[in-house]
């Protein structure tokens, strides 16, 4: 099992849309893939439709470390969700105690030691700005609305499948083609 963290003191920087088209790409390329919503402004958990609601979230897996009944399934096969609710204020109270300076400082020494506090994940173009909207209107990832771009800066598709080659080189991306279309291959499992 992998694990990725998006995360952020800054809101506003992509970090549901990253988080949602990650998931959303390594579903397609075929991959299991569990979102965790831990986020108490709940974006993600409404980002895809929900096939199966499960009667729990995140708060139950805090409390009680059970994920059993806490994994909800998104409309995109192979992407499971554990939803972030917060039912007692429980997780709210948890987030405003944790000292944000010393969460920061222990993430830069395990990750950022050698890049001295730094570290450049993609040397890419945004591409359009227009297409992650309508895909997150059409509660789709962004692979599957934007075909190819033609234009000047850089097709979605093609930033999403550089940042996953990048991240989890051993991932075949392939999967996808290059009109964006998902692989039959992908989607069986
Ligand atoms: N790569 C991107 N290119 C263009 N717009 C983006 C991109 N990523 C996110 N956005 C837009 O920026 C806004 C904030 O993104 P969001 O993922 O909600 O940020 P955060 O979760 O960090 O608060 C949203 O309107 C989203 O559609
Ligand atoms: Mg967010």
């Amino acid at each position: 099992m992998i694990i990725l963290t998006v995360c952020s003191t800054k809101g506003g920087v992509g970090k549901t849309t990253l988080t949602a088209n990650l998931g959303g790409f390594l579903a397609d390329a075929g991959q299991r893939v569990l979102l965790v919503d831990a986020d108490i402004q709940p974006t993600l958990s409404s980002y895809y439709p929900l096939a199966q609601q499960a009667p729990a979230g995140l708060h139950q897996l805090i409390t009680t470390g059970n994920s059993q009944g806490a994994i909800s399934q998104t409309s995109i096969p192979g992407l499971d969700i554990v939803v972030s609710d917060d039912p007692d204020g429980l997780i709210y109270r948890m987030d405003t105690t944790v000292d944000a300076a010393d969460v920061a400082n222990t993430l830069r020494r395990a990750a950022f030691g050698e890049s001295r506090g730094g570290i450049a994940i993609l040397d890419t173009v945004l591409p359009s700005t227009v297409v992650y909207t309508e895909a997150a209107t059409a509660q789709q990832p962004v692979h599957r609305i934007e075909r190819l771009r033609r234009g000047p800066s850089q097709s979605a598709l093609e930033a999403m499948t550089q940042l996953v080659g990048e991240l989890l080189p051993h991932i075949d991306v392939d999967l996808i083609n290059e009109s964006g279309q998902v692989a039959e291959q992908g989607r069986a499992r």
